[in-house]
């Protein structure tokens, strides 16, 4: 749902009942019959933690109201029906194939997300057939907010619901089914991502973020209590086309994997073990790295390149555990912050640790854009208390911690700064920690 009055452009979350609705609606439009339930799967905005989850570090997403719904109905014959609308109303995208046709690279586009999560499903040994199914979406799409991870997810849960293949409600088991879908993204989409978006999906609780170990797939629900001490998450779409995402991303997965090498680690995540969270731990590190690499034959280019790249690793996981630990205590009421006394001090806090995490994206991992770049200081200049890109980068979304109230006003600026700088008109979305993949009927 779009609303705009002249000013910024808002991207409002369809209330749940109004997309499962629209997503049964379209169900029984195009297959006959009626749908045994709605299923719905959040989008999500990463707070802090960028490109850690394929290195085995920390993230911390949070689920935004903004959902993938569909109406599902399994089929025993192994065929595959599902129609498809980027929005409520939108036109609609049919796709038909059957199992034994899916697998590595197969089917291309979209319907790889639907059709790889069965795929992914009968490869972890359970039993699932085909489906009937009709998706709405209410995820942006391409605004690097996780509309491919929502629409894996909420088949996921859809089928594993109704085929009894475990307990949906419980965190182990939406686990399996996050690794399932990121199987699904990685073999039969073909994209190198990590596991973050899909754990962000089925994972999160509402009014919490979820601090995920990507190493071992552990997490922590970390209170949010941002709208009780009057700030607010401010999701700002640049709307800018994603330049060359899909190459840039494996790149710097293959830089972090070559420095993790070098280094003799299996993940960087060993890396920033070994340089034991200190100053002085971290510049050995990077020290060792630039000696492997040279000897190993690098070239004097690429040797400062994966230096900055692990940079980005090492300082980027401290900066998710000094937000972890001051929204803990703005939860706990045991806040001493750098702005002062109490909870508002510590989540104000968070804010210079954001834009510290920009600027590590910007120069040391190389990921944003101008785009990026302006909404972000745009936002800060109109009193944003920090403000970051998030997701994959190239484009894509930023976050800003801002002042409740002052939503519009930051959003009015930064529209201005961007159409000033001469790029596309950002859309704007508020990001309420909601809750993760459910059941809605
Ligand atoms: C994309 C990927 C995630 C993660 C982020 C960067 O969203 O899908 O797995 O790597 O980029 O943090």
């Amino acid at each position: 749902m779009t609303t705009t009055s002249g000013g910024p452009t808002w991207l409002e979350a369809v209330p749940p009942s109004r997309a499962a609705e629209a997503a049964a609606a379209l169900f029984a439009e195009h297959w006959e019959g009626a749908a045994d339930g709605v299923w719905s799967a959040p989008g999500r905005v990463n707070l802090i933690g960028e490109h850690l989850d394929y290195n085995g570090g920390p993230v911390l997403p949070l689920a935004l109201p903004h959902s993938t719904v569909a109406a599902v109905r399994t089929r025993t014959d192994g065929v595959l029906r599902v129609v498809s609308s980027a929005d409520l109303g939108g036109e609609a995208s049919v796709w038909q194939g059957h199992l034994s046709e899916v697998g590595p690279g197969a089917p291309e586009g979209w319907p790889a997300y639907v059709a790889g999560v069965l795929w992914a499903l009968r490869e972890a040994g359970h039993d699932v057939g085909g489906l009937d199914a009709a998706v709405v979406s209410t995820v942006p799409l391409g605004a690097g907010l996780s509309s491919s991870a929502a629409l894996e997810c909420v088949v996921a849960l859809a089928v594993a619901d109704l085929a009894a293949l475990g307990e949906t409600s419980a965190d182990a088991f939406r686990a399996e089914l996050a690794a399932a879908c990121v199987r699904a993204e990685n073999e039969v989409a073909r994209a190198s991502t990590g596991g973050m978006d899909q754990a962000a999906s089925l994972r999160c609780t509402a009014e919490h973020a979820l601090l995920l170990d990507s190493a071992t797939g552990a997490v922590t629900q970390v209170p949010l209590p941002l709208a009780e001490h009057g700030r607010a998450l401010l999701v700002m779409d640049t709307r800018a086309p994603h330049r060359h995402s899909g190459g840039e991303y494996g790149s710097r997965r293959a830089a972090s994997e070559r420095a993790a090498q070098l280094l003799g680690h299996g993940l960087l995540a060993q890396a920033v073990d070994e340089a034991g969270g200190t100053a002085a731990g971290a510049e050995a590190v990077l020290s060792r790295l630039r000696t492997a690499a040279a000897q190993a034959g690098e070239g004097a280019e690429r040797v400062e390149e994966l230096v900055r790249r692990t940079r980005h690793v090492l300082t980027e996981t401290a900066r998710v555990h000094q937000v972890v630990s001051l929204l803990t205590a703005a939860a706990e009421g045991s806040c001493v912050g750098l702005s002062g006394v109490g909870a508002v001090a510590c989540i104000d806090d968070v804010g210079p640790v954001l834009s510290a995490s920009h600027a590590s994206m910007r120069d040391d991992y190389e990921i944003s854009c101008p785009e990026l770049d302006v909404v972000c200081s745009a936002a800060e200049a109109a009193g944003a208390l920090g403000a970051r890109m998030t997701g994959g980068g190239f484009g894509g979304s930023a976050v800003a911690l801002v002042r409740a109230g002052t939503e519009q006003a930051v959003a009015a600026a930064v529209r201005a700064a961007a159409l000033e700088a001469g790029h596309p008109e950002p859309a704007f979305l508020r990001a309420l920690a909601s809750p993760g993949a459910r059941r809605l009927r």
